[in-house]
């Protein structure tokens, strides 16, 4: 099959994408066991709407090395933790990505298998480098959407149990009023 040139409109106000292959949502009802305070998350659950956390559209075609798309996250926190995505490895350990951001402010938690921690900035303008082999979890850390494209090999795949569990390494929080990255207490209690 043969392959033809496309443009693809990206809004980076919104994330919006078109045309668009595929998209989905994320609520926090769907983010169970991702924040640290389950009570906090419970109730935002129940009383709070279940608000929507991020929104995923891609652009994938058969038979092409690449794809890409952007995540739209929205600003909120469970408990003092930020919004964040599920975060995963890709299944092929030799297939990396991209994040460029569009819009707002945030972190991109990054951690290896064996256990090395990094975060970069995520800001309007900026690309981040993730290397194979490494998990990433994004985080909006601002007070209005947290828009990025990434780009990637459709052949990486997505291995979500590897941090289902306990999460990350770090974890990313307000608090006094500014953003902390702490230890995730879920490892340093064994
Ligand atoms: C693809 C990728 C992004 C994320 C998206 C949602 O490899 O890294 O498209 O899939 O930002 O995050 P997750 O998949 O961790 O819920
Ligand atoms: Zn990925």
């Amino acid at each position: 099959m043969s392959l033809l040139p496309e443009t693809v409109t990206i809004d980076a106000m919104t994330g919006a994408l078109s045309p668009a292959t595929g998209h989905y949502a994320k609520h926090l009802a769907d983010l169970e066991g991702l924040f640290q305070d389950a009570t906090a998350w419970a109730n935002a659950v129940a009383h709070g709407g279940n608000p929507l956390v991020y929104e995923v559209i891609e652009y994938r075609k058969d038979g092409s090395d690449l794809f890409f798309g952007t995540t739209t996250m929205q600003p909120g926190r469970v408990g003092t933790e930020f919004y964040m995505t599920r975060g995963h490895f890709h299944s092929n350990p030799a297939m990396g990505e991209v994040y460029y951001t569009r819009r707002g402010e945030g972190l991109l938690l990054l951690e290896n298998r064996g256990g090395e921690s990094r975060h970069v900035p995520m800001r309007a303008g900026s690309c981040a480098f993730i290397p194979p082999g490494w998990a990433h979890r994004s985080v909006n850390t601002g007070d209005e959407p947290l828009v990025f494209v990434w780009v990637c090999n459709p052949a990486a795949g997505h291995d979500y149990a590897a941090i289902l569990d306990k999460g990350l390494r770090q974890i990313a929080v307000e608090q006094d009023g500014a953003v902390a990255i702490l230890p995730n207490p879920r490892f340093t209690q064994g």
